[in-house]
């Protein structure tokens, strides 16, 4: 099996030891749960599209913006104490990375950071040189170098997907690349169908045609314990509020890279990395409270490291949801009136489900089902072209997270059946 798709690499030693946090367990620090709608309690399918935050993350948000808040790099305590929080921070999403702490970028969401990055690497490039983006990808990882490509001549090759299994060409990316290849733009999980990609045989394959590598790491980070180290990638972008964390992007790069590339900044601002990488003031609350992300999903497992935790809980986490989305794919594969899109549950995929219900719109679906309580994302959601290649007007998409329980699951399952 390569060794990106099996997800539980890593993990197995965590296994027979204590057991992870119990699903109510987890739902007990999230606020969030508790509301009601229609008279029924709300089940939050919504997590590819953005997840609840636990009761810590927010504290630590609030405290931050209560007693330490500053601006960096002064002389006094708050702002010395902004400087350690920011250093903290890296070092912990450094840890959910496997990356030293000062490889880690911050930045306002993937999508910006996606465009600076395109903007300084391309200052390097020359017409003619080429990018490879795929068909599967979310846009913020095909629209920048697009844009990159139409200001400076550039040439986009793009690698098709399988609409009918939802797997990426992997033959067609290793023949679109050539001696011009100067990078391959590529997501490690569909955000729209749930495919994990081989991303580690893609950077592989970019490494021998001397090509650099950005992957899309959005819709993997939460479901899968990231591992640059091992992947050898050159840039890797998360986003924290898809795993429990606030509004903000994380990015990690290669430190030669972060040294090098010609980013624009303004002249006092600091020059090594990865401060360099960074413009203006950022949300110091948000990197705070995305490292208290990475420290509550650590707090589900148990081990002697923060990594060690991770680890162990990303296997429990995983174990679940592989469980509740096979239940979810069988229950509705069922249903005459739904079609299922993208890998079935036998394949390497995160616990994002993406279905259409004959006769209805994408919208429609959405909002009969959220009138149950039911909160579910519809529409392309920025994977534009997964749509397109479709043929379809949009997607509903339920996607599982580490306070999803089997009777949510099975509520979903009565509530779809009863649409006809
Ligand atoms: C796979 C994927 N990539 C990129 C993005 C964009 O992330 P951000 O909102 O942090 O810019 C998203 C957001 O939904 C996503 O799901």
């Amino acid at each position: 099996m390569p060794r990106h798709l099996d997800v539980m690499a890593g993990c197995r030693s965590f296994l027979p030891m204590q057991t992870a946090l119990s699903v109510q367990d987890i739902r007990a620090q999230f606020p969030a749960l508790a509301r009601r709608h229609n008279g029924h309690a709300v089940a939050y399918f919504d997590g590819p599209g953005g997840t609840q935050i636990p009761r810590a993350v927010a504290e630590a948000m609030t405290a931050y913006l209560y007693h330490h808040n500053a601006n960096t790099h002064w002389a006094y305590p708050t702002s010395r104490e902004t400087d350690a929080a920011l250093l903290a921070a890296r070092t912990t999403l450094g840890d959910f990375l496997n990356a030293p702490a000062d490889s880690i970028v911050f930045g306002p969401n993937m999508t910006s950071l996606t465009f600076h990055v395109a903007r300084a690497l391309g200052r390097d490039w020359l017409p003619g040189d080429e990018v490879i983006v795929t068909d599967l990808d979310h846009h913020a990882n095909i629209d920048p170098w697009r844009d990159l490509a139409a200001e400076q001549d550039l040439v986009i090759r793009a690698v098709p997907f399988d609409p009918c299994t939802g797997q990426l060409d992997l033959t067609a990316l290793e023949r679109a690349l050539s001696a011009r290849t100067r990078l391959v733009a590529v997501g490690f999980a569909s955000n729209a169908l749930g495919t994990i990609n081989d991303v580690a045989h893609v950077v592989d394959l970019a490494k021998a045609a001397k090509a650099l590598t950005f992957v899309d790491a959005v819709h993997y980070a939460p479901h899968v314990l990231p591992d640059v180290e091992a992947l050898g990638c050159d840039f890797f972008a998360c986003s924290p509020y898809k795993f429990y964390g606030p509004h903000a992007g994380v990015l990690y790069g290669r430190r030669a890279l972060l040294d090098r590339i010609k980013v624009a900044r303004l002249v006092p601002a600091p020059q090594a990395s990865p401060e360099r990488i960074e413009t203006g003031t950022l949300s110091h609350e948000a990197i705070v409270g995305s490292a208290a992300a990475v420290d509550f999903l650590a707090s589900i497992g148990s081990g002697a490291v923060r990594r060690d935790q991770l680890a162990h809980a990303f296997a429990a986490l995983h174990a679940r949801a592989a469980t509740q989305i096979r239940h979810l794919w069988h229950g509705l594969a069922c249903l005459p009136h739904v079609t299922l899109h993208g890998p079935g549950p036998d394949n390497a995929r995160t616990p994002t489900v993406a279905f259409t219900v004959d006769g209805y719109t994408s919208e429609s679906v959405s909002a009969q089902l959220a009138d149950q309580g039911l909160f579910l994302s519809h529409g392309d959601f920025y994977a534009w072209t997964v749509v397109q290649r479709l043929g379809i007007e949009g997607l509903v998409r339920a996607g599982c997270a580490c306070y999803t329980t089997d009777e949510e699951v099975e509520r979903l399952i009565s509530a779809i059946k009863t649409l006809r």
